[in-house]
């Protein structure tokens, strides 16, 4: 029989597994094992988990990362972050990211935003409007730097080289800075845009072909954007409970709503494929370094 090199490797480590398995039901009680847990090392701990059926499923992309390195907390250095944004195809097809973010400088850098130094990261963009790209310590899903290798631009699919500021994408967003009213501004002029074709751009479908009511499917994440109650409703109020569903509108504030977002930020790096997976094993590993600290050593 002829092994490929994955099976050849997997089988090795079943083979290892099974013997550092038998040593150390040998060596230890379980109930001592529990009281020592603080002091095995992460191999033991793993084969612990193994034998206590707690490993999860293989299956999402980021499966090994999430089991080997993100529940056992194991600390992400700056060192590997800078490789990231430094090698191409990191986080899904595309070049490096320092290729167009690797200066303050924002004739020479997108944004004024110098990805290839910690400090850099730290501070953001430098061009107006400047944003800070995430907080340490804190979980960065719904930041800057996470939004934009998670988030799709709406209408998924839109090519990133679509402008951000036509008319449509203006009254959508003035609607929301002025308070996102239901009024009849917003019935004649802003509504109409989520259920016309093209609207945010060419060649793109009508936000309500894909999100059109509570329902998923047929509707992405239960958002409903025929209606203004709808709108204000949000995304997954089905899932997680009315009182619990993700707002996609902050009235006054079109910068913190995630309608805005959505229509005006390109997912990174530019022109990668929507069909891409969202939550690449690298993203993963970027947001555990910032909940960790975001430490520059
Ligand atoms: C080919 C050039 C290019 C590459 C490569 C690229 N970006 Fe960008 N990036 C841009 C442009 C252009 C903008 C500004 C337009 C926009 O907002 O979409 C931008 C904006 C951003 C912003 C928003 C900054 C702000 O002030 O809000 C972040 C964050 C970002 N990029 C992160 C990344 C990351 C992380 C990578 C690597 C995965 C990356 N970019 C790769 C061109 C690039
Ligand atoms: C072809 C289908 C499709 C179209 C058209 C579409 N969306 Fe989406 N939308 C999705 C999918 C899929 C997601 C899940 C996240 C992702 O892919 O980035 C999503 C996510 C969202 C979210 C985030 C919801 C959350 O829970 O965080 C918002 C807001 C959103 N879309 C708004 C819009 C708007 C506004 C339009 C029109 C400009 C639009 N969408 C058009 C498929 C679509």
């Amino acid at each position: 029989m002829i092994f490929s090199l994955s099976q050849k490797l997997r089988l090795t480590q079943i083979a290892k597994t099974g013997c550092v398995v038998a040593a150390l039901s040998i060596g230890f009680a379980s109930s001592a094992l529990a009281q020592e847990k603080h002091r095995m090392t992460l191999a033991e701990q793993m084969i612990q988990d193994m034998k206590d059926g707690k490993l999860a499923a293989p299956g999402a992309d980021d499966h090994v990362v999430q089991e080997l390195i993100i529940k056992r907390n194991i600390p992400i250095t700056y060192k590997y972050i800078n490789i990231l944004m430094n090698t191409p195809n990191a986080f899904g097809p595309g070049v490096a990211c320092v290729t167009c973010h690797n200066s303050q400088d924002p004739s020479k850098s997108y944004r004024g935003l110098d990805l290839s130094t910690c400090k850099g990261m730290i501070e953001g963009s430098t061009e107006k409007p400047k944003n800070a790209l995430f907080v340490a310590g804190k979980d960065p899903k719904r930041d800057i730097l996470i939004r934009r290798l998670r988030n799709n631009r709406m209408p998924l699919g839109q090519s990133f080289d679509n402008p951000t500021y036509t008319p449509a994408h203006m009254l959508v967003k003035n609607w929301i800075a002025d308070g996102a009213k239901n009024d009849a501004h917003f019935t004649k002029n802003v509504l109409p845009l989520f259920s016309t074709a093209n609207a945010f751009g060419p060649s793109t479908p009508a936000c309500t072909s894909c999100h059109m009511s509570n329902q998923e499917p047929p509707s992405f994440h239960e958002l409903n954007l025929t209606t203004h109650a709808g709108i204000m409703l949000g995304a997954d109020s089905v899932a997680k409970g009315v009182d619990k569903s993700t707002k996609v509108i902050v009235a006054g504030n079109p910068g913190a709503s995630f309608v805005w977002q959505h229509l005006a930020e390109d997912r990174m790096p530019p022109g990668i494929s929507p069909q891409e997976p969202r939550d690449h094993p690298n993203t993963t590993i970027l947001s555990a370094w910032i909940k960790q600290g975001a430490k520059c050593d």
